[in-house]
């Protein structure tokens, strides 16, 4: 019985033989391979080995060779019909009527391949032909070697309709080259002919290396189209292939990166320079299926890119193409070429090394997200900055995968913070400048200067008591928005021991800094809106009016005040006295002048504060 290819990769696919063999032989991952004892021999020290990529095993002491469907075939008895079946099931795949028409299909597949494959080797021949002597020589001056020519199955495809004629004459059906696109049909009832014609030939194998389509480019500069395409067909699936893919595997194995160029002469280049672990799309914007096919080969595939504007818009595209897909420690990087250069340019005119700097200088992908933001947002106005956060935030939404979406998340908060966190001295007074910083800037627009980073102490206390304290001075703020001009320096000094709660606090200072006019409920929706529905939740509907009721909304202004004066010194009091311990410490081990000045120091600032300083947090008294 004729089972489909198709059907036969599918399940190939799905069901690797390391998942199949996993489950009769105890398996050990060692680099790209798996290795294990021999089922097929008594041995004591594994010799049998599995390659998923290859989709095979290996037995080297009993020389037994084979993939998922022959592995169960010999370890269960069973006969092929038998293994498909069970492993059809196993892979979730329903198995297939055998119909008639079916078996034909499957045959008519075989010969659209040895079509394919035919016409590949005479196109090969034609070029060391004397009628490909033009191709060859076009080729030779694009630098290509003859072991380069020959590694892709370049070849020619001569003017007329040989090609047609000489398959015919071998008794190949007309109908099969017609369905492999070898021949296009003719227009109005007039004759098929040859599809390529006076053109250098690209073959674009499948994913086991067989032939199954063709690019084919002119040799004059001004012709058009400078490449034609195999257009697709049975075997030939454009957005599931990628020029260059099977020759490139064992590079790729080997290196653990795969590198994506934009086109055929790229791939070719690439693997002349030493960079054989290169691949293209086939003449269109990558799909997401060419992005799991790169998944399942390398982590973190490196794209390149021309430097120019399409180049970068065609960077952006597979970026938010892949970033729905993204996974953990799945991802893309891209290498941006100086404007106006391909891979194949670099490795010839400025050599490997050059090429192996602009992939070494790769951005990961989150970086290209956020210099688009950047580039697509000013950040000169409240309005605009909360357009960038916006806009940053809902790019982080689109991912699927949830841990990565947070990944993501606290990243664009990190940025944005750092981005319109304003110098310290500008707290209270300059108001809408946030300064940006270098190194995060929109493509082509020079960087500029670091602002000067602010002084920001390390959290002393860490203790609930403290931890309830920052609580209350947030709590008191936000309830009390009227408070902002007379404490928000003070807040704006003071770092939060519970990280998110800091970074609640930072954005509250920026937003309120940004809009002076804001409401609480305004406030509370732009927290809401950068993720700390959260924490706002627990903020506001918590313990900690039980130790502060004029933190409450509704308290009297003033006590809100006093308390949060008082809450502040007891913070700030408590981060003190727990450096002057520390301190003392350091200076009872390492008793230097240095150590005694800053102990002194600290031990001059600690001052009493007042009697209700205790272990009730000194909030009793008002209590309501
Ligand atoms: P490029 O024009 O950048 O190709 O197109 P290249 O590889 O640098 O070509 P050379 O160096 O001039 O020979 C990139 C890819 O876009 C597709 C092809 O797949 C090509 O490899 N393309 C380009 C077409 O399909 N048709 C065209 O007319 C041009
Ligand atoms: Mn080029």
């Amino acid at each position: 019985m004729a089972f489909p290819p198709q059907f036969l990769d599918e399940i190939r696919t799905r069901l690797s033989v390391s998942s199949v063999v996993g489950r009769r032989v105890k398996l050990i991952r060692r680099g790209r391979e798996f290795v294990g004892l021999s089922p097929f021999t008594n041995e004591k020290s594994p010799s049998f080995t599995i390659n998923d990529d290859k989709g095979f095993y290996h037995c080297f002491s009993s020389g037994e060779h084979g993939d998922v469907f022959t592995f169960v075939m010999k370890t269960q008895n069973l006969t092929f019909p038998e293994a498909v079946e069970r492993l059809a099931e196993e892979a979730g795949l329903e198995m297939p009527q055998q119909t008639p028409q079916d078996i034909e299909q499957a045959a008519q597949g075989t010969r659209a391949r040895e079509a394919v494959e035919a016409a590949c080797a005479l196109y090969e021949q034609t070029l060391t032909a004397p009628e490909g002597r033009k191709a060859l020589e076009y080729l030779q001056g694009r630098g290509l070697s003859a072991e380069t020519i020959k590694r892709f199955r370049l070849g020619y495809a001569p003017g007329g309709n040989v090609l047609k004629s000489k398959m015919m004459a071998r008794g190949m059906k007309e109908d099969v080259l017609l369905e492999t696109r070898l021949l296009s049909p003719g227009k109005d009832g007039r004759e098929s002919f040859d599809f390529f014609r006076d053109r250098v030939l690209f073959p674009i194998f499948d994913l086991r290396g067989r032939p199954v389509a063709f690019g084919g480019r002119v040799m004059a500069a001004d012709e058009q189209p400078k490449y034609l395409n195999s257009p697709d067909t049975p075997l030939f699936h454009k957005g599931q292939l990628l020029y260059g893919l099977a020759l490139a595997r064992e590079a790729v194995a080997q290196k653990k990166e795969i590198i994506v160029a934009e086109g055929y002469m790229d791939v070719i280049g690439l693997a002349q320079a030493g960079f054989q672990n290169a691949v293209a799309p086939l003449g269109t914007a990558m799909t997401e299926n060419q992005i799991e096919l790169l998944w399942r080969m390398s982590p973190e595939p490196i794209l390149c890119f021309d430097g120019d504007k399409a180049g970068r818009a065609a960077a952006l595209r597979a970026a938010e193409r892949a970033l729905p897909l993204l996974k953990p420690g799945l991802s893309l990087r891209f290498a941006m070429m100086p404007q106006g250069k391909d891979p194949d340019d670099i490795c010839r005119r400025e050599g490997p090394e050059a090429m192996a700097q602009v992939l070494t200088a790769a951005l990961p992908l989150s970086d290209i997200m956020w210099r688009q933001l950047l580039a697509e947002h000013q950040t000169d106005t409240p309005e605009r900055r909360a357009g960038l956060k916006t806009a940053a935030l809902a790019k982080a939404e689109v991912i699927s995968d949830g841990t990565v979406r947070d990944q993501y998340r606290y990243l664009f908060q990190e940025r944005l913070s750092e981005l319109f966190r304003p110098p310290k001295a500008a707290w209270g007074t300059g108001r809408s400048t946030g300064p940006r910083r270098g190194g995060r800037e929109a493509y082509g627009r020079p960087p500029a200067p670091l602002p000067p980073a602010p002084a920001r102490r390390i959290v002393s206390d860490t203790t609930l008591a403290r931890r309830t304290r920052e609580r209350i001075l947030l709590a008191t703020l936000l309830n009390h928005p009227g408070l902002t001009d007379r404490v928000e320096e003070r807040l704006g000094s003071l770092t939060l021991a519970d990280s998110r709660l800091d970074s609640l606090r930072q954005n509250a200072l920026m937003h309120i800094a940004q809009n002076p006019e804001l409401d609480f409920a305004a406030l509370r929706a732009h927290l809401a809106r950068l993720g700390f529905a959260e924490e706002l939740e627990n903020l506001l509907n918590s313990d900690v009016y039980v130790h502060a009721a004029f933190a409450r909304e509704g308290a009297p202004l003033d006590q809100a005040l006093a308390g949060w004066e008082h809450t502040f010194v007891l913070c700030q009091r408590a981060d003190l006295e727990a450096d002057l311990r520390r301190a003392e410490l350091e200076l009872a081990e390492n008793p230097s002048e240095q150590a005694f000045a800053a102990f002194k120091a600290l031990q001059d600032q600690v001052r009493p504060v007042g009697e209700e300083d205790g272990e009730d947090l000194g909030f009793s008294e008002a209590k309501s």
